[in-house]
């Protein structure tokens, strides 16, 4: 497997990112170009702008990430590229100049689900993971909980009924008024440390629920009447500016969330182990990732649901948690080896995009 090349292209929300993997798990180059600045200016992802974004960005990615791994096109042996879930018109971008790439240099191309990518990073991060495994994957569009029985064989544990988590630390912290250029997760991460955990009595969702599924909707409403009854007014005052009094209630509500928050996470992960042991009771790793799981006390709390259940924890570093291309290029090296992709482009195939 050393002797595999394999290029991944990520564009599904606001990152375009490319890489080159080796077949062994060596990663040879990780380039990423964010829309943060995008972001900022219109509170959230606005469908348009991202794909014209990912449009300029990513003939130069591609090729930074292929001179980084000192390689050209013709060395590789695929492209894998995500084709799923994500905003249709970034999808295509990145699926766009696979093909174009694979046709030009006659080379198979592995389609690529994302989420799918984010829990088989783990297997390039700790060689031990293998089938079957637990993994919770938690970004900004999805909550999962998933039992990995096989490469592509996978049960459905738990999914999110409304809103993921990520979603929830992105608009609790705009709603606080934090600095969101390096994203809405990490700057609340941050406040939450000056902050009194239990000095808001925000309700943990869907107790009454004994399933392995979440909702994310209604604590974030918690939080956004949290800070109007406060009279914080944080939409007009960044925290930069903020009195002392002011700042210490803001991360009094930070602290607060991201305990129930991740409670809840605790809540159903402790569920769903025990529904994944009795169906495959050889399950040794649990795997975190996706966006959310770079954050310390997400990690801190599973790493003790794993232990009391004898799992091993395994979470990608944070470079590979959020959205990236290496994810995609170890998901396609998984799917090639396994002789799952897709015959290059015909030679006629037309250029444009349709
Ligand atoms: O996986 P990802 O990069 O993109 C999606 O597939 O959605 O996840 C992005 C999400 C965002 O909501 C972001 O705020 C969150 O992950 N995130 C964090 C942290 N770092 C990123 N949330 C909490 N704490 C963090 N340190
Ligand atoms: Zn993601």
């Amino acid at each position: 497997r050393r002797d595999l090349l394999m290029l991944g292209i990520e564009t599904s929300c606001d990152d375009t990112a490319a890489a080159v993997v080796r077949g062994d798990g060596e990663i040879l180059s990780q380039v990423i170009a964010s829309q943060s600045d995008l972001l900022v200016k219109w509170g959230g992802v606005a469908p348009k702008m991202a794909e014209e974004a990912h449009a300029l960005a990513i003939d130069q990615v591609v090729q930074k990430a292929l001179d980084e791994a000192n390689v050209s096109e013709s060395d590789l042996s695929a492209v894998a590229v995500t084709i799923g879930p994500g905003l249709s018109l970034c999808l295509r971008v990145g699926v766009h100049k696979a093909r174009k790439i694979a046709k030009v240099f006659h080379l198979p191309i592995v389609g690529v689900h994302h989420m799918e990518a984010h829990a088989l990073v783990s297997r390039l991060v700790n060689k031990d993971v293998d089938y079957p495994f637990l993994a919770l994957l938690i970004s900004g569009g999805h909550n999962l909980l998933v039992l990995a029985q096989n490469l592509g064989e996978y049960v459905q544990l738990g999914t999110t009924i409304d809103d993921a988590i990520g979603e929830a630390y992105d608009k609790s912290a705009r709603w606080l008024g934090l600095d969101i250029r390096k994203g809405g997760g990490p700057a609340l991460e941050e406040l939450a440390l000056e902050g009194d955990p239990n000095s808001i009595n925000f309700r943990v969702p869907m107790r009454q629920h004994k399933d392995c599924n979440f909702s994310y909707a209604g604590l974030k409403t918690q939080v956004r009447l949290a800070i109007e009854s406060r009279n914080l007014c944080t939409d007009d005052i960044p925290i930069s500016s903020a009195t002392e009094e002011d700042r210490q209630l803001r991360a009094n509500i930070a602290a607060s969330f991201q305990r129930i928050a991740v409670l809840h996470l605790e809540d159903r992960c402790q569920r769903a182990v025990e529904w994944a042991l009795k169906m495959e009771p050889s399950i040794k790793h649990f795997v975190v990732s996706g966006g959310v799981a770079s954050n310390q006390y997400v990690r801190a709390r599973l790493n003790h649901i794993a232990e009391k259940n004898g799992l091993q924890l395994v979470s990608p570093p944070p470079s590979l948690c959020t959205d990236n291309g290496v994810m995609i290029a170890w998901t396609g090296i998984e799917h090639f080896v396994a002789g799952r992709f897709e015959d290059p482009p015909p030679a006629d195939e037309p250029d444009d995009m349709q």
